[in-house]
């Protein structure tokens, strides 16, 4: 697929989560075969009244590229002068604006998922956004509100016509938020909708769960959000199945990657990165052996050293893993 001059061989791509995707989690997941990465959601007031905090979220690296930032707000003045300071400051390869937050800070200033429930300013937005840039402009936008007015067709279709580049769909309404399943039928639709690629969304949780949205949906390239949360390695499983091969990671290979995310971790925020990494620590001991116990000094590490002990000790043979393979983290 292609995102304005970007190719994607075949359309893996990070989504983004707030405080979860940041630079080392976009990063491991390019090494792992993400092919697109977006940041976290950055506030375009904030960037625009020149948050020193808030700007931090969009630095970006090379090796976490092609990468979007990005941005939420409802006004088209304060959105398109935001993309264009990010863009002048990180040159992004893209930006992305956010139609799907839920949170209820977000919908009540009418930004985020709020603006599902308004086509006319939706597009307004891009089309402020897309004069004032020169890469892609992309959105991620849900089904709908909620269950009376889905209308994630529609909108795209507007979207696409104020100059959206590329469209990711989270098969849910705002008033769903993470519940029930993802809606596929509403994906193919946007699909059907639109002549511009389109990013399926939703409860991707195996190399399987991404064959199937594409194959049931006609999407062109899928995000995964939750679906990699200490398993990072999902990128590399989706690649081989949708060329026909498995991939196992074993927990030699787990652990190999849990101690690279912690690196990456420290190398961008140092000791400031530990109380957020907790989490995430946590959510690799799944599968491994005595993992409640693991998990449980997991949420308490305080030091660098406190996590590299852990890991240490951390078993390198596994019930649920017990395949090797030859995948090699680049
Ligand atoms: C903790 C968390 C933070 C999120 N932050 C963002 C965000 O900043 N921007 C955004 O567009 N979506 C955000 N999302 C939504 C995800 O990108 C994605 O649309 C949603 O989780 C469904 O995909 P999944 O089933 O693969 O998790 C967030 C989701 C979670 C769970």
């Amino acid at each position: 697929m292609k995102i304005g001059g970007i190719t994607l061989e075949r359309g893996i791509a990070l989504a983004p989560m707030a405080g979860i995707t940041d630079r080392a989690m976009r990063e491991l997941a390019v090494g792992f075969g993400a092919e697109y990465t977006v940041t976290e959601m950055i506030s375009a007031k904030a960037v625009c009244y020149g948050s020193a905090k808030t700007e931090e979220l969009a630095v970006l690296g090379d090796a976490e590229r092609p990468a979007a930032i990005q941005i939420f707000g409802s006004e088209q003045d304060f959105m398109a002068e935001a993309a264009e300071r990010l863009c002048g400051r990180y040159s992004p390869d893209a930006i992305d604006i956010n139609m799907g937050c839920p949170m209820k800070k977000i919908v009540s200033n009418g930004e985020g998922s709020a603006l599902m429930k308004d086509p006319a300013l939706a597009a307004s937005i891009v089309s402020a956004v897309k004069k004032r840039v020169k890469v892609p402009v992309t959105v991620k936008i849900r089904s709908g509100w909620d269950e009376n007015s889905i209308n994630a067709p529609d909108i795209a279709r507007r979207l696409e016509a104020a100059g959206a580049d590329m469209i990711c769909v989270h098969g849910r309404t705002k008033t769903q938020l993470y519940g029930g399943r993802a809606d596929r039928g509403v994906i193919a639709a946007v699909k059907r909708a639109v002549s511009v690629p389109v990013m399926g969304n939703g409860d991707i949780f195996s190399a399987r769960d991404a064959t199937d949205m594409m194959g049931e949906t006609g999407c062109d390239g899928v995000m995964i959000a939750r679906g990699c949360e200490g398993r990072p390695w999902i990128f590399a499983e989706i690649a081989a199945a949708m060329d026909g091969r498995t991939v196992v990671f074993d927990a030699a290979d787990r652990k190999a990657a849990l101690r690279k995310h912690m690196e990456l971790i420290i190398k961008y925020k140092g000791e400031r990165g530990i109380a957020p990494a907790r989490a995430q620590l946590a959510w690799y001991m799944k599968g491994f052996r005595g993992a409640a116990a693991l998990r449980a000094k997991a949420v308490a590490v305080e030091t660098a050293e406190n996590i590299a002990g852990l890991i240490s000790a951390m078993p390198d043979e596994d019930e649920e893993y017990s395949e090797t393979t030859d995948f090699t983290y680049n």
